[in-house]
């Protein structure tokens, strides 16, 4: 099980010391969610921001970019340090290019989909998809509740991706309890904020969402 704490929840005046503090407390990947204040209400920070941060870590960049027409920055954050880029299908009317052009650039490939969003067309993108992020909240703020209806969904698409390598990923509202339905329902990656920082101590919270 591979945790990635979503830095959304660290203290972004604190960034350097945050990311020491979930380097040192065994975590797995950085999670890193790009809101652009229009496909979600929230604004939060973009390539500078990610290319400042990358100099303190050493972990891999998962990058969730929550905006409008990604492809335009796709290069920006790749040079910024993302290891794995993810766009949402909402926004991505040429998924099939979008997820070629991250590849092309040297990252891994993932699509995001909403709580509300089906899985329909991804059975045609199988093979430029390196990873699929479940939402389990409606994005844009941390510390919201899980919903349980995606889990039928992470089912579903356990059973259409078969052997391929392409990662099963979920966020938002994942806690211990929740941490055990989606991994029951096909879940390999855990993002997870609140239930991290929200915790004193950093490495216990995330040994106990692998656990
Ligand atoms: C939500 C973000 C999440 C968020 C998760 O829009 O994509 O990554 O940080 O936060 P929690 O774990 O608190 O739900
Ligand atoms: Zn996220």
């Amino acid at each position: 099980m591979i945790v990635a704490p979503s830095m959304l929840s660290a203290d972004f005046a604190e960034l350097s010391l945050e990311l020491e503090r979930v380097e040192k407390a065994e975590a797995d990947w950085i999670h890193l969610d790009v809101m652009d204040g229009h496909f979600v209400s929230n604004l939060t920070f973009g390539p500078p921001v990610i290319k400042a941060m990358r100099k303190h870590s050493a972990l891999p960049f998962d990058v969730h970019l929550m905006i409008e027409s990604p492809d335009s920055s796709l290069k920006a954050y790749r040079e910024a340090g993302a290891d794995l880029i993810t766009v949402h299908a909402e926004v991505c009317p040429h998924l099939h290019r979008t997820l070629g052009e991250i590849r092309k650039l040297g990252a891994k490939s993932g699509v995001a989909l909403n709580p509300s969003t089906p899985l329909t067309g991804l059975e045609y993108v199988l093979d430029q998809l390196d990873l699929v992020l479940f939402m389990t909240v409606n994005p844009g703020f941390g510390g919201q509740k899980f919903i349980s209806s995606v889990l039928g969904k992470i089912e579903e698409f356990r059973r259409i991706r078969g052997n391929r390598p392409i990662l099963i990923s979920v966020d938002g509202g994942i806690d211990r309890e929740s941490a055990a339905l989606v991994k029951a329902a096909g879940a390999e990656v855990l993002v997870a904020g609140s239930s991290v920082f929200g915790k004193e101590d950093l490495k216990e919270a995330i040994s106990a969402l692998k656990a």
